[in-house]
Order: C-alpha cells, then sequence, then structure tokens
C-alpha cells in the first residue's frame, strides 16, 4: 500500500501538470453550495475521478469537482463536493483532498456544511459560523503511525476554528446588514438522521448544530497548521423540533434558499482574508 505522502506527491504532480494552480486559500463545498465554484475566475477544473487516489463523491448535490482559479484576486481552489464517512471512506481517505490542498500551498481553508439546528432559537436559513465542534463519529483521520513532517502526534485543538477569521466573518456580516449565528457544530457518523433522543443529548452536551462531515476534514487541516473558518448552513431543525419528519430534499431546498446570501458573505470574506 502506498504511503500517504506518496500519494499526495502523486496526486500535486499531476494537478500541477494539468494547471498552474498554486493557491493560498482552500474551499470545501457542502450540499448544495457548490454554487460559488461559477463565480471564480480564470477557473480550471478537474473532475475527481481524474486525480490519482482521490476517492469519488456517490451523493447527490455534490459535484465532484477540484476548481482553481481566482476570487477578488484571491488564489483559491476549491472543493466541489466533498467525501463522508458515511460513504464508507475511511477517515484519512476523506481527508486526503486537504493534504492535498496544503501541498498545493494553501494555509487557509474555508469549510462549509449543510446542518441540522439544534439549539431552539435557530431558523431554517440561518448561517452559523463554528466556534468550535464536538467530535461524536467514533473516527479520527490521525489515528495510525504519524508522519511528523505532516503534523505532530498529538496536535492543539483548543483553537480549531480561527477566532481571527471568526471575528472577520462578524466584520463582513455586519456591513452586509447580515448577522451569523455562532455555535458549536456537533458531527455525527450518519447516514440517518439523528433520532429526537439524540438531539436532546446534543444539545445538553452543548451542541447548536448537527451534520455529518467537517470534522475529519478540520482535524486534518489543524494538524497541517493550516488556519480554519467553518460555515454551517442551518437547513432544517434537528428530529424532534418539528412536527415533520426530515429528508435530503428538504435539506437541498433549504441550501438552495441561502445561496444569494450566502455567496455574498463569502465573496467578501475571502477579499478580507
Ligand atoms: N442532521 C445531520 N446532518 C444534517 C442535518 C441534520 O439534521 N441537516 C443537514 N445535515
Amino acid at each position: 500500500m502506498k504511503d500517504i505522502k506518496q500519494k499526495i506527491q502523486e496526486a500535486v504532480l499531476f494537478i500541477e501538470k494539468e494547471m498552474d494552480c498554486r493557491p493560498e486559500i482552500g474551499l470545501i463545498l457542502g450540499s448544495g453550495l457548490g454554487i460559488l465554484a461559477d463565480l471564480i475566475e480564470n477557473a480550471k477544473v478537474i473532475p475527481y475521478e481524474s486525480i490519482p487516489h482521490f476517492p469519488m463523491s456517490t451523493v447527490e448535490g455534490h459535484a465532484g469537482e477540484l476548481v482553481c482559479g481566482q476570487i477578488k484576486g484571491k488564489s483559491i481552489v476549491m472543493m466541489k463536493g466533498r467525501f463522508h464517512l458515511y460513504e464508507g471512506y475511511e477517515a484519512q481517505d476523506v481527508t486526503l483532498p486537504v493534504r492535498i490542498l496544503k501541498a498545493l500551498g494553501i494555509n487557509r481553508l474555508i469549510v462549509t456544511n449543510a446542518a441540522g439546528g439544534v439549539n431552539t432559537n435557530y431558523e431554517v436559513g440561518d448561517l452559523m459560523l463554528i466556534s468550535d465542534h464536538i467530535n461524536n463519529m467514533g473516527r479520527n483521520p490521525l489515528i495510525g503511525p504519524n508522519d511528523t513532517e505532516l503534523g505532530e502526534r498529538f496536535p492543539d485543538m483548543s483553537e480549531a476554528y480561527s477566532k481571527r477569521l471568526i471575528q472577520l466573518a462578524h466584520r463582513v456580516a455586519e456591513k452586509q446588514k447580515f448577522s451569523f449565528r455562532e455555535g458549536v457544530y456537533m458531527g455525527n457518523l450518519g447516514p440517518a438522521y439523528e433520532t429526537p433522543a439524540e438531539v436532546r443529548m446534543a444539545r445538553i452536551m452543548g451542541a447548536d448544530a448537527v451534520g455529518m462531515s467537517t470534522i475529519p476534514e478540520v482535524i486534518v487541516a489543524r494538524h497541517a497548521g493550516i488556519e480554519v473558518l467553518g460555515i454551517s448552513c442551518i437547513t432544517n431543525k434537528a428530529a424532534g423540533l418539528l412536527e415533520q419528519a426530515l429528508s435530503h430534499d428538504e435539506v437541498m431546498e433549504a441550501a438552495e434558499q441561502v445561496k444569494p446570501k450566502f455567496l455574498k458573505l463569502v465573496l467578501e470574506i475571502i477579499e478580507e482574508m
């Protein structure tokens, strides 16, 4: 089996041969939020399936493309579509793209996701800056031998989400007469949505939102010394807070509604970063 560094090297060689891609900022876009890729100037696109060792996205609403280019004068690389543990991938595979983005040159990462609101004050369509997370996935991408060239054995997680970037995002929102929520994201393994009892547990444990992604990527990003900004789009009230059943269609629909607001905010955040 190839070791992780060899996989990173082969993927980076391939990407750099296909396109001039020297990004400073990376973006990982969650369900339905891939639209941002359409705003990239000089966009160069590589389908995931052509990149050596890249996993493949299997979920509806998650296209599989790496897009490189500029936004507001900043060089960025964007993952349009991400990988989830519930698809059957190992945590190391789900996070290999983050290692690859780091090797391409990024030192800041914006991660977005769709999440269920656990905080009873949250409404569908709210955008939440992730202040911290609770890893309830029972997995960690750093399990196994540690390569100190990639990061340290026991990485500090006391500021997993950059306070500087959170403040910056709040300032941008204020200018746009918008207000972000700020709260704790709990990552669950999925793919089943939570039960009402699990949502009550999440609330008691201090979560404001629940989802099925992001945490593995953020752990690897921090291991790699990348500064992270996380944004959750509250696409539904979590189970038990609503009468009706949860559906993926509802999640996609809510992401669709919030898109214009989301785009405007993220564009200016990138500009200010
Ligand atoms: N739970 C878990 N993941 C989600 C949810 C939810 O309610 N909504 C969107 N992703």
